[in-house]
């Protein structure tokens, strides 16, 4: 009996016909899939992508608390309907550092994905206080508690710590000074304003919010609405894909 004749046996034992399958087909998405994570290349660097400050994480997270993404998306399209009303189309390294990444999947409002600078940062104040006094007939809800409401960022040191650990570039120093970052972005006149432009470029410190010497939730989530889509400068990137 040759060796070819071994096949036999998958024929005439359809368990291990079905083990033979999924070893065969394993083997070929293994191939597939497995240098994906070996190669850095897959994602393309792009030149003014960083980490997230610890303030803009903080206003992430409130993101993600109220569901924001259950009606924005955070992706554009390499479509043209899409290029003339947001911008530039999404880069894949855009989104390199966020984890669970906020491109959704349903668009009840707008995409936020270069909502950054758009408007003022008292304009997303009353926007969120009540939707309906900026966007007359608008469906978004009001989220009145977030400008009353102090931020808790006693464990933002954790959070950055394990998004270190899941591949996010946050030097020990970052971590270290997470308090203090946090602080000096969210007041204009603080003197470790600076300090953080250095950790983290185009880091826009701004006012809080009425309360004085309360940092609030309002104030973190508007500080992350306000970066989303500002940190590539596109001109620099391909000017003639950008139908803008
Ligand atoms: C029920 C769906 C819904 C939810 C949930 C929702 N929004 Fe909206 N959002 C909308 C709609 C509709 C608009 C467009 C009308 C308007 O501007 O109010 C909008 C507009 C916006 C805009 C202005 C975008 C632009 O380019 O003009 C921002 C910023 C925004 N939402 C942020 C948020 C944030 C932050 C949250 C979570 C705290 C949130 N939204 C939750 C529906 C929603």
């Amino acid at each position: 009996m040759s060796i070819w004749n071994k096949h036999a046996i998958f024929e005439k034992n359809s368990i291990i016909l079905i083990i033979g399958v999924l070893i065969v087909i394993s083997i070929g998405g293994l191939v597939e899939i497995l240098p994906l994570f070996y190669l850095k290349s897959t994602i393309e660097k792009v030149e003014g992508v960083r980490p997230y400050t610890p303030l803009e994480l903080a206003g992430r997270n409130i993101y993600v608390r109220e569901g924001c993404y259950t009606c924005h998306s955070q992706m554009i399209r390499a479509l043209r309907d899409e290029v003339e009303r947001y911008g530039h189309y999404s880069l894949a390294s855009e989104s390199m550092y966020d984890r669970p990444f906020q491109w959704g999947s349903k668009r009840n409002g707008p995409d936020l994905a270069r909502v950054g600078n758009k408007y003022s940062d008292d304009w997303h104040r009353r926007h969120l206080e009540n939707p309906r006094a900026m966007v007359p007939g608008s469906i978004m809800p009001a989220y009145p508690w977030l400008a009353k409401t102090p931020l808790d960022a006693a464990r933002i040191e954790q959070d950055m710590k394990v998004l270190a650990l899941e591949g996010v570039p946050y030097s020990k120093e970052m971590i270290e000074k997470a308090s203090l970052d946090l602080k000096a972005q969210a007041s204009e006149e603080d003197p470790n304003a600076a300090d953080l432009a250095k950790r983290y470029p185009k880091a826009v410190a701004r006012a809080a919010g009425d309360q004085k010497g309360m940092v609030s939730e309002a104030d973190a989530l508007i500080a992350y609405l306000q970066m989303l889509g500002t940190l590539v400068d596109f001109k620099l990137y391909d000017g003639k894909a950008n139908l803008r």
